[in-house]
């Protein structure tokens, strides 16, 4: 099936509200800005990108592997990890409303450039003042500030400044301090990698796009511990690895899939060496999903300066003591979510297709009687849905007529569509209909198990 290119953010966003895969958190109270929560369906969708991600990063391999770590970690992880002094975005303030906004997005919707994000402070004062850029309300702006992104908290009994905590704002600081730990237990040697899935907050001012910039996301990263001399090399195949993980696992069209490399003004502060992976977001056009990035020995040292802990890897082979180079793949899980739906979106002229690969459909199947008051129909098709219910995850409808139902399995993407006829009382055969071709072939009962994991 053709891709579809054009699709609108907002068509995205009312299929995902229609169809239960996304809802906005707290909606009953007016929704709370940029917060989501996945619904049924979305959550289906997020397990089995989840379950692929993992397939092709963890599973395939046998140099990694994968944690799971807490929200909260000490305060003097945020410290070390730079991000109480350097994880901040530059801001100007509506002199009326005191209402603030980043800088480099309101330079960049003004078209004065691209990528506003490596500006200095005074070159966004003065780019403001040359081109009398004002707030979204027409007003003037003030001097350009730094914000702190961290979300802050206090734990324990106290408000002071001994309870205060953070909210993690980069999922893989658990990887940094836990890797002496996941090594000694695990026997590992260089090189190797820790994966992990985790929860990150920012307390990010513009938040826009749907869930492309939210507060509180997802990410998916892969930290490789390698030697020195080794890294450069590891840092091109994970890039390449990673291309291959959307177009290869992920089943999206390779053209849409762009690289950008960092300025070296705009790189994060832990970084040598940066690239994104943009995707294509229908309409919205290329974004970035995921950052490749080179970190250098840049984490373990801070981690050993401020806990004071010996962090370094001995080398049998060569008798030497160092910190490893890290070779980082950060996702952003809510973009390639989001992504995911854009990639497999289709209208046509009587439907709606989310051509989906199979494994990543939330339902492999569905099953209907064709006639939802011939009980004996019923009856088999329950038989059915009852056993293949052991091995996939399936819908089940009998509501409306046949066209309505694989109209309706056709928008969540179940790629097959297994009904149950007169003939089947005879003969022991169904149609198994094909999401993508509709074509609609019969085929005996006992043969539906492996024909769907043959899909799968
Ligand atoms: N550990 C490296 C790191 O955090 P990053 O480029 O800041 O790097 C990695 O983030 C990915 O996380 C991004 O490519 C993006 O997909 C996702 N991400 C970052 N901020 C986000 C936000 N506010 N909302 C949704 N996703 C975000």
């Amino acid at each position: 099936m053709s891709q579809e290119t054009n699709t609108s953010l907002d068509t995205i966003t009312s299929l995902c509200k229609r169809r239960g895969f996304v809802f906005p958190s707290s909606e009953i109270y007016g929704g709370f800005a940029a917060t989501y929560d996945f619904g049924p369906l979305g959550f289906l969708l997020k397990k089995n990108i989840e379950i692929a991600w993992r397939k092709w990063n963890v599973e395939m391999r046998d140099d990694m592997v994968e944690i799971e770590g807490a929200i909260f970690l000490h305060p003097k992880v945020w410290e070390a990890s730079g991000h109480l002094s350097g994880f901040a975005d530059t801001l100007v303030e509506d002199l009326v409303t005191h209402t603030r906004y980043r800088a480099d997005h309101l330079i960049e919707e003004a078209g004065i450039m691209e990528n506003a994000g490596a500006l200095k402070m005074e070159q966004i004062d003065e780019l403001i003042e040359k081109h009398k850029i004002k707030s979204p309300e027409g007003n003037s702006l003030s001097k350009a500030k730094k914000f702190n992104q961290l979300v802050k908290t206090h734990l324990g009994p106290i408000e002071d400044d001994s309870t205060v905590a953070y909210l993690k704002g980069e999922s893989c600081q658990n990887i940094y301090v836990d890797y002496k730990s996941v090594m000694d237990s695990m026997r590992l040697k260089l090189p190797f990698g820790i994966a992990q899935i985790g929860k990150a907050f920012r307390n990010e001012i513009t938040v826009n796009r749907f869930m492309f910039r939210t507060r509180e996301f997802e990410q998916m990263d892969i930290q490789y511990f390698c030697r020195p001399k080794d890294a450069d090399s590891f840092y091109e195949e994970w890039k390449k690895n990673h291309e291959q993980f959307y177009t290869q696992m992920m089943g999206f069209d390779p053209t849409h899939i762009k690289w950008r490399q960092h300025d070296p003004d705009e790189r994060a502060f832990y970084a040598k060496d940066a690239w994104d992976i943009q995707v294509k977001f229908g309409a919205i056009g290329f974004q970035e999903v995921e950052g490749v990035h080179h970190r250098g020995s840049y984490d373990l040292d801070q981690h050993s300066k401020f806990s004071g802990k010996d962090l370094t890897y001995f080398d049998e082979k060569t008798g030497e003591r160092f910190n490893p180079f890290i070779v980082e793949c950060s996702g952003g899980f809510n973009r390639l979510f989001l992504a995911t739906l854009f990639e497999f979106y289709r209208e046509e002229e009587d439907r709606v297709v989310l051509a989906l690969p199979p494994k990543l459909a939330p339902y492999k199947a569905a099953v209907f009687p064709l006639l939802a008051n011939k009980p004996q129909l019923v009856e088999k098709a329950r038989g059915i849905f009852n056993d293949l219910k052991m091995d996939f995850r399936l819908a089940w409808d009998d509501r409306g007529n046949i066209g309505k139902r694989y109209y309706s399995q056709d928008e969540i993407g179940t790629p097959f569509c297994i009904t149950v006829d007169f003939q089947s009382l005879e003969d022991g055969t169904v149609t198994v209909r094909n999401r993508d071709t509709k074509e609609q072939p019969r085929m005996p009962i006992s043969d539906v198990k492996q024909f769907i994991k043959n899909s799968l």
